[in-house]
């Protein structure tokens, strides 16, 4: 049984598709043993408390330098013995020595089809103002293995979803969400507790 750590920021609502999946047992082989939050206030650390999962809090603002944040964030990803990290709305970018300790053991769900709308500035509602500002008629998530380059990693699994005339940021968001991102984060993080996720030259095969 792998141990999955899940890091959050916010509302923690693709969080919540994990929890609901390993209860409904589409989460074969893991268990999310801890979640992880930037934020003492983030909703998601309820969501964890009221399932029983153990919760800790580290911000980047407490450490001189990106260098001491990613050592003391490896070190809490050790003491968990966590397996699989899943970035889940987190919003803190990690640096090489997180990367490199858990290479290809982390993933992270985007809300677009990378590599559209992805990189340095894009997360959350911003990715979906984007989208609709220029225009595009699809839209989707991808869930993606974390490199070094902003949202560039091995990607594993997307889904495309419709954008709809008079839809907003957050109609749109919520869309992407439901449709897309709560089947696809679940159904990667299960591939990866069973082994079916192999990385060659940079892409990802399902086995
Ligand atoms: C989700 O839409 C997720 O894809 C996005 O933030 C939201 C978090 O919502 N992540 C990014 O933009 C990362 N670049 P949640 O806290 O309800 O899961």
């Amino acid at each position: 049984m792998k141990n999955i750590v899940v890091l959050v920021s916010g509302g923690g609502t693709n969080l919540q598709a994990l929890i609901d999946a390993e209860k409904s047992g589409e989460i074969v082989n893991g268990k999310i043993t801890c979640v992880v939050s930037s934020n003492d206030k983030a909703y998601a650390l309820e969501r964890a408390r009221r399932n029983g999962i153990g919760t800790r809090v580290i911000k980047r603002k407490d450490f001189q330098c990106q260098r001491d944040y990613d050592n003391a964030l490896v070190t809490l990803l050790q003491e968990e013995k966590a397996d699989l990290i899943v970035l889940a709305g987190f919003m803190t970018i990690l640096g090489d020595g997180v990367i490199k300790a858990f290479e290809n053991r982390i993933i992270n769900i985007h809300p677009s089809l990378i590599p559209s709308f992805c990189g340095e500035g894009f997360y959350g509602l911003r990715v979906h103002e984007k989208a609709l500002e220029r225009g595009i008629k699809l839209t989707g998530a991808t869930a993606h293995f974390v490199n070094e380059i902003c949202d560039g990693g091995p990607i594993i699994m997307q889904k495309a979803v419709a954008v709809e005339n008079g839809d907003t940021p957050e109609i749109l968001q919520i869309r992407v969400m439901e449709q897309a991102e709560w089947k696809i984060l679940p159904q990667s993080v299960s591939l990866f507790c069973q082994d079916k996720l192999r990385v060659e030259n940079g892409k990802v095969i399902i086995l």
